[in-house]
């Protein structure tokens, strides 16, 4: 038998990621002051409140004001985040920061944040759309697990209304801005139990349908900064189809069914995606965190916002499994299982 000391190092590393798991210690966000209703959005678009709302869910959004950016809503969530799990911006290693929308190309707006906060360690943006979030939770609870980082910042940052064609009806409505973050931390445990922690992640993506939703231009194209455009109907049927999969293969992976499950936090898209998945799932509604009707779709922070304000109304406690779900352009889309 090999000793314990002279195991290979790909061993002893896989027991040592085995234990750490990466803890969900607190949640902040933040929204822009000004919120913006259908009706008022119906003053300058042509569009109604009743169109919008049956076919969306969505009732208002909030929309940044000129002083805030990417930057400023992440750091503001960020620090009710630390605020909540009571810990020091110093401690802090890891800021990881999921937006289509940064503040520039470079540096990256994680880093903004890390210096406005006075955060250390390493950071950097992350692109997956509306997905961003559930894959910056997945990157960094890896990096947590096999000891790259303790303490780690994780964010959605989203001014869409930036890139929003406001004469073009068929998506202005269904974007708001926002910014949600999470903080994790390491600790040990094997995830049996009532262990806390990030249980499961998984990822997906399939660029062949990159055309169905994205931005037609880029930073660094000044002619042609770009402005988002999709099919809604193809994103629609890819949703509902891929994210009941994604439900699925999250807790066929963890051994569970839907109704082990306390809270699935869905990304808020459109309500009629969340209720097709539901349907096809058995899910009941009372278990399913909402706020489109409030923030409308806020792309990689709509899923930390949700989160907030259901820990915030008192629905989210200690020791409940959530799932989180989310879809978004790439296509990308995937899942994260967390007890609390
Ligand atoms: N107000 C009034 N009428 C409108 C509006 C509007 N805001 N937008 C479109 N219309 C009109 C269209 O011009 C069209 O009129 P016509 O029949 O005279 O040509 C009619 O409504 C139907 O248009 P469709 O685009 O076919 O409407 P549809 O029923 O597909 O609904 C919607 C559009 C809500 C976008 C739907 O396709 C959808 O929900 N798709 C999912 C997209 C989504 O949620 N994307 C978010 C990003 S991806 C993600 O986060 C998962």
């Amino acid at each position: 038998m090999v000793a314990a000391a002279s195991r290979p190092r790909s061993q002893a590393q896989a027991e040592a990621t085995r234990r750490i798991r990466s803890i969900l210690t607190g949640i902040g966000g933040y929204l822009p002051e000004t919120v913006v209703t259908n009706d008022e959005l119906a003053k300058t678009v042509d569009t109604s409140d009743a169109w919008i709302y049956e076919r969306t869910g969505i009732r208002q959004r909030h929309i940044a004001g000129k002083h805030e950016t990417c930057a400023s809503m992440a750091t503001a969530a960020a620090r009710a985040a630390l605020a909540d799990a009571d810990v020091a911006p110093g401690e802090v290693d890891a800021v990881i920061l999921a937006t289509a929308t940064p503040d520039q190309a470079f540096p990256a707006t994680a880093l903004r944040v890390q210096a406005e906060l006075g955060a250390k360690g390493f950071g950097f943006d992350l692109s997956a759309a509306c997905s961003g979030f559930v894959y910056a939770l997945s990157v960094a609870d890896a990096m947590i697990r096999v000891g790259q980082a303790r303490t780690a910042l994780v964010i959605g940052s989203e001014v869409y209304s930036r890139i929003l064609d406001w004469r073009d009806r068929g998506t202005c409505v269904l974007f708001g801005d926002g910014a949600g973050a999470v903080l994790l931390r390491a600790g040990e445990g094997d995830g049996s139990g009532g262990d806390r922690g990030i249980l499961s992640t998984h990822l997906h993506a399939q660029g062949s349908l990159g055309d169905i939703l994205y931005v037609d231009g880029a930073v660094g194209r000044p002619e042609k900064p770009g402005y988002l455009r999709m099919n809604g109907r193809e994103v629609f049927r890819h949703a509902v189809t891929r994210l009941s999969e994604a439900v699925e293969e999250a807790l066929a992976a963890n051994g569970l069914g839907p109704a082990d499950i306390d809270w699935l936090v869905p990304h808020q898209a459109n309500l009629r995606i969340i209720d097709g998945i539901a349907r096809k799932l058995g899910l009941g509604s009372k278990r399913i965190v909402l706020t489109v009707d409030r923030h409308a779709n806020t792309s990689a922070a709509s899923i930390p916002l949700a989160l907030r304000a259901a820990y915030e109304d008192g629905r989210l406690r200690r020791g409940q499994l959530v799932l989180m779900e989310a879809l978004g352009g790439g296509l990308t889309w995937g899942s994260a299982l967390v007890r609390l």
